[in-house]
């Protein structure tokens, strides 16, 4: 196989983000002191079962993450994606695994969210998946089915099978560079990207605050601030 380096332009570039793109516009990460994990157990809100369990807890959490998207802000790697996407000439997916919708706020266009989307709620009368209302607690009506007390968040709980899997499994077998941004690859299926698309000859680099625990696998890592290597990183690809 060809020998790749650093300056090779690539013509197809996966990208996979986690909380910490986020974490500079306030947004919680997971794990770590101030993690969303650490102020609530897992299997309390974000299971099948604790929705079946507890519903009030579980939609009353998820109410809380939207109403808070309300005083966010994309930050600086945000806007910096979004100025790929539309600059970038060659094929780009942007996989996130965050609920938010800082990317798209940020200009983000070829984007899959393949955890789901705070601001999306899935009917489990019909199916349909919708806006969501401001609040799922009050057990607001399906737009589509007209049922009440059905619509959950359109959220993929621990245990539920991962949105687009499909083309992002395409998309990887492509790609010529892989990135991860910000995700401290601790949950699978994300984790193993860097392992399929490396395996089908992309060069891979990791952008993160610090090693993540797959950072072994990775042809490069650099630790920092999401904020200021992203918006580095974009404008050596574009220029
Ligand atoms: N810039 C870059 N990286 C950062 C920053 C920052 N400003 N701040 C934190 N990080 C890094 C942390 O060091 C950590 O490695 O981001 C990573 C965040 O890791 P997690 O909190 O585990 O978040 P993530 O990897 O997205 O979690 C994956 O776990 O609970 C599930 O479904 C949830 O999608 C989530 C999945």
């Amino acid at each position: 196989m060809k020998e790749r380096t650093v300056s090779d332009k690539p013509r197809s570039i996966v990208i996979l983000t986690g909380a910490g793109v986020s974490a500079e516009s306030g947004v919680p990460t997971f794990r770590g002191p101030d993690g969303l994990w650490e102020g609530h157990r897992v299997e309390e809100v974000a299971t099948p079962e604790a929705f079946r369990r507890d519903p009030d807890l579980v939609l009353k959490f998820y109410d809380a993450r939207r109403a808070a998207l309300e005083t966010v802000e994309p930050n600086a790697a945000h806007a910096a994606l979004g100025r790929l996407d539309a600059e970038f000439g060659g094929e780009l997916l942007i996989v996130t695994q965050n609920v938010d919708d800082l990317h798209e706020r940020g200009g983000a266009k070829r984007l899959r969210h393949m955890h789901g989307e705070l601001k999306r709620a899935r009917c489990t009368a019909c199916g349909a998946r919708q806006q969501a209302p401001q609040t799922l607690i009050d057990r607001p009506a399906c737009s589509s089915c007209e049922a009440t007390g059905h619509l959950r968040p359109d959220i993929v709980w621990f245990g539920e099978m991962p949105f687009h899997m499909e083309e992002i499994d395409r998309a990887l077998e492509r790609a010529d560079l892989f990135v991860s941004i910000g995700t401290s690859g601790a949950v699978y299926p994300a984790a193993g990207f860097v392992r399929i698309a490396s395996g089908h000859g992309a060069r891979t680099l990791e952008m993160n605050l610090d090693p993540s625990e797959g950072t072994f696998y990775f042809d490069e890592a650099r630790h920092g601030p999401a904020g200021q290597l992203v918006p580095a990183w974009v404008e050596e690809i574009l220029s």
